[in-house]
């Protein structure tokens, strides 16, 4: 299969010193890692993130909130980085300073070989004492009733997740706006563009005058906005793009 690429976002990129990414969970779809907002098969279609996803479910039902990230967390584990993360590894080795972005807690990025990622809404393989936050070193404890508490602090385990409701990890953001702000080329990837303030960075990066590349093989709110929107898979157009670099 060809992919067209259009040769002004080819000739950006080698000239760019600065690339800066987002990424969402369409960049995992093709790991096998469900999305969110699929109208089908999309997490957010069959779960409510009101249930699952908020500091007041956790309180209100710990077991259940626990198990569906242990579900997660399993499924993650098993997954494999695709051609889309792999690109994006190779294209940091590629310009002198790259800066990945993601919303994804799923570390895919991380085991693609990705080395400056700011997770912006946390990780799901680190748990955390719900009380005081002290994140647990070594294994998940096993227990009969889950969740396991902390074998330090003795509070309930919750998963290092942002839930909604929650504050972004400071730095991570403030790393991730300035990257935004100064880059050459922004991409936003695999993200439906309606989180915010996730969804704030490609807009920064349009302010501050960067071509900024979709790519999603849906129109997001932030379709009309980017210099390039490329209708397609992550999984095919990245690798495409980093091919292209080398003719
Ligand atoms: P969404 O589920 O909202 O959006 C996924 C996007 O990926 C959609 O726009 C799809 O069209 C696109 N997509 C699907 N397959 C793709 C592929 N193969 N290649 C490229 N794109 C593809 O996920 P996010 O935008 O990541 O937050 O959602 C943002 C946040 O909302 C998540 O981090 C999570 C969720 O609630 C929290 O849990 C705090």
């Amino acid at each position: 299969m060809t992919i067209d690429l259009p040769s002004e976002l080819i000739t950006e990129l080698r000239k760019a010193k600065r690339i800066a990414a987002l990424t969402g969970a369409g960049i995992s779809a093709e790991s096998k890692i469900p999305t969110f907002r699929d109208a089908m098969t999309g997490l957010w279609a069959s779960f409510s993130p009101e249930e699952l996803a908020t500091p007041e479910a956790f309180a209100r039902n710990p077991g259940m909130v626990w198990d569906w990230y242990a579900f997660r967390r399993e499924m993650c584990a098993k997954a494999i980085p695709n051609p889309g993360h792999v690109a994006l590894a190779e294209l940091e080795k590629r310009v002198e300073h790259f800066t990945l972005t993601t919303q994804n807690v799923d570390g895919l990025h991380q085991r693609a070989g990705s080395l400056r990622v700011f997770e912006l809404h946390g990780s799901i393989a680190r748990v955390k004492c719900v009380d005081t936050g002290r994140l647990l070193d070594g294994e998940i404890p096993e227990c009969d009733e889950p969740p396991p508490r902390h074998p330090e602090t003795g509070g309930l385990l919750r998963p290092d997740v942002v839930w909604f409701g929650e504050a972004l990890p400071v730095e991570a953001l403030m790393e991730s706006a300035q990257a935004a702000r100064n880059a050459d080329v922004f991409f936003t990837v695999g993200t439906s563009a309606l989180v915010y303030p996730a969804a704030g960075l490609p807009i920064e990066a349009v302010r501050a005058g960067a071509t900024v590349v979709e790519i999603n093989p849906l129109e997001t709110p932030f379709t009309e906005l980017a210099t390039f929107s490329l209708r397609g898979k992550s999984g095919e157009i990245l690798p495409a793009i980093v091919a292209a670099l080398d003719v």
